[in-house]
């Protein structure tokens, strides 16, 4: 089993290709036999608390779904407003109260600052990481690849294009934790400030005309302004002009690529709206199977048994 019942989820390292396939196969065993369903979503009167510090719409709705058709009652603190956060309790302390509920797991979503590791050491329940500022995200990593797998059985040799804000990206960071050992290729493209440093590896393209071409799937990144400091050079009309994906671009990609992008989309920037209609484009078939990848997990991180 890739999870092992009371295990936290912080990130995706030391995981072996064959516990990842079987992971995977898990989640669509699930998701392809309602009589499975039927028996592993049941009631059971256990909670979750997921605790989410940064704003969130898929992850934190996705795993609430998960939660209530496992029977867990999902408990969720949603932002600092109306929380003792305003009156100056720490992330961590408000998670160590939780934790004091008792649920069953506590789901969470923090800034880089959190040091989730002793955290994890200090609760009694597992923790999933549900990203995590600029360090991980691996329930996204996970899902993005089972979207992959899904759709293209065989990963090893798999060429992923991650364009736009690569350097900032949570997402990208769980990717690389677990991409090499399936031997899945990536490249970026994006300007020099996006770009991370050289020793992660990776085809380098400069011009997204040149990438394309290259690229089994495009994974396009939100550009995170709020993470960059003022001396910025790229403004996002200036981004789109260069590393945006347009229609006109997407005659560069193969025909059978698919086009993925984690959410949120910022229209005009990273890609322009018609984009998301081409028929490559599996966006919202990423957001299903988070919801099946998070089911599997929980259920697996709880120790529901074989099924
Ligand atoms: N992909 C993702 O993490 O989206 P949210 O920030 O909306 O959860």
């Amino acid at each position: 089993m890739m999870f092992q019942a009371g295990q936290s989820l912080l990130n995706l390292q030391h995981r072996q290709p064959e516990e990842i396939v079987s992971f995977f196969k898990f989640v669509q065993s699930i998701t392809d036999s309602k009589s499975l369903q039927k028996k592993i979503l049941s009631s059971t009167g256990e909670t979750a608390a997921l605790l989410f510090f940064e704003p969130s719409t898929r992850t934190r709705v996705s795993f609430q779904s998960a939660c209530a058709r496992l029977g867990l009652h999902p408990i969720v603190v949603s932002g600092r407003q109306g929380t003792s956060g305003e009156k100056g309790e720490t992330d961590e302390d408000t998670i160590k109260n939780i934790a004091s509920l008792e649920p069953s797991v506590l789901i969470v979503r923090a800034q880089d600052e959190l040091d989730f590791k002793a955290l994890s050491q200090e609760v009694s329940m597992p923790i999933i990481n549900a990203g995590w500022g600029k360090r991980g995200h691996p329930t996204q990593a996970l899902l993005d690849v089972y979207t992959l797998w899904k759709k293209r059985g065989n990963l090893q040799g798999l060429r992923l294009l991650f364009i736009g804000d690569i350097a900032h990206s949570r997402i990208v960071s769980s990717h690389l934790e677990f991409l090499k050992s399936l031997k899945i290729e990536v490249g970026f493209c994006a300007p020099d400030a996006f770009c991370p440093p050289l020793s992660e590896g990776g085809t380098r393209f400069t011009k997204l005309d040149e990438a394309l071409p290259w690229a089994d799937a495009v994974m396009a990144l939100r550009v995170q302004f709020e993470r960059h400091n003022q001396s910025l050079q790229t403004s996002p009309q200036d981004f789109h002009l260069h590393y945006g994906l347009t229609t006109e671009r997407l005659r560069q990609l193969k025909k059978d690529a698919l086009i993925m992008h984690p959410g949120p989309i910022n229209y005009g920037i990273e890609m322009a709206q018609a984009v998301v209609q081409d028929p490559r484009s599996c966006v919202l078939e990423q957001v299903n199977n988070g919801l099946w990848v998070r089911v599997a997990l929980l259920h697996q991180i709880l120790g529901r048994g074989a099924i």
